[in-house]
């Protein structure tokens, strides 16, 4: 647990070969034909059981809607949005900027956080708020499409601790984040 929050922070997610979490127009069946040809949840229910509250942006949240069943049932969901209305789903709460999100995580005793969303994860990797990622690739180049990495305000040392290769070429790694030591 680092010193200056009670909680951990994680990252789970899918990408294309070159980096990619959606299309532009937000399309997934490149990851999730990919995902169940691989076979079985490629150890999503066992993350999603040692957690007990979810970040994600609005981009995020959104795309979320259309699934028939709300994803997260028992977790504890915060959004962060600048234009998404108080009140607008008792599922969530809205938060307005990542210190004030940070404020009510620690207040309401979070102790460990599922960071999720593109913008989200680069904002959280900017405040050098994430310790572990488990990055799942698929084997395709999208060429285009809304990123996961991008400028994060410099080197982000990680550690490889394992990787797996599922079914149909679908390989995940797990790295945590170096923590900067004090000088
Ligand atoms: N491949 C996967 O495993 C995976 C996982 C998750 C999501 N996705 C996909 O990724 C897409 C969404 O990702 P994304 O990167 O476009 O967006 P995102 O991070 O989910 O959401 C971006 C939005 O969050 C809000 N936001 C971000 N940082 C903020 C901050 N510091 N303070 C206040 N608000 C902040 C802003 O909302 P406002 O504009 O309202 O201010 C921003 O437009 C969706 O298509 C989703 O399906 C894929």
């Amino acid at each position: 647990m680092p010193a200056d929050r009670p909680f951990t922070c994680s990252v789970f997610i899918g990408t294309s070969l070159d980096g990619f979490i959606a299309r532009e127009d937000g399309d997934l069946a490149w990851l999730t034909s990919r995902g169940e040809a691989a076979g079985g949840d490629l150890g999503y229910q066992k993350f999603a059981d040692g957690i007990d509250t979810v970040v994600m942006g609005r981009g995020t949240y959104e795309s979320g809607l259309a699934f028939d069943t709300w994803p997260h049932e028992g977790k504890h969901v915060a959004v962060l949005s600048t234009t998404l209305p108080d009140g607008a789903d008792p599922r969530i709460t809205v938060h307005r900027d990542l210190d004030r999100l940070l404020r009510a995580l620690a207040e309401r005793g979070a102790t460990s956080v599922y960071v999720d969303g593109g913008q989200v994860i680069r904002a959280f990797l900017r405040a050098g708020l994430i310790d572990e990622m488990t990055i799942t690739t698929v084997p395709v180049l999208l060429g285009t499409g809304l990123p996961l990495f991008g400028p994060v305000g410099g080197d982000v040392p990680l550690t490889h601790r394992s990787t797996q290769v599922f079914g149909a070429g679908v390989v995940q790694s797990t790295y945590t984040v170096e923590r900067a030591t004090s000088p």
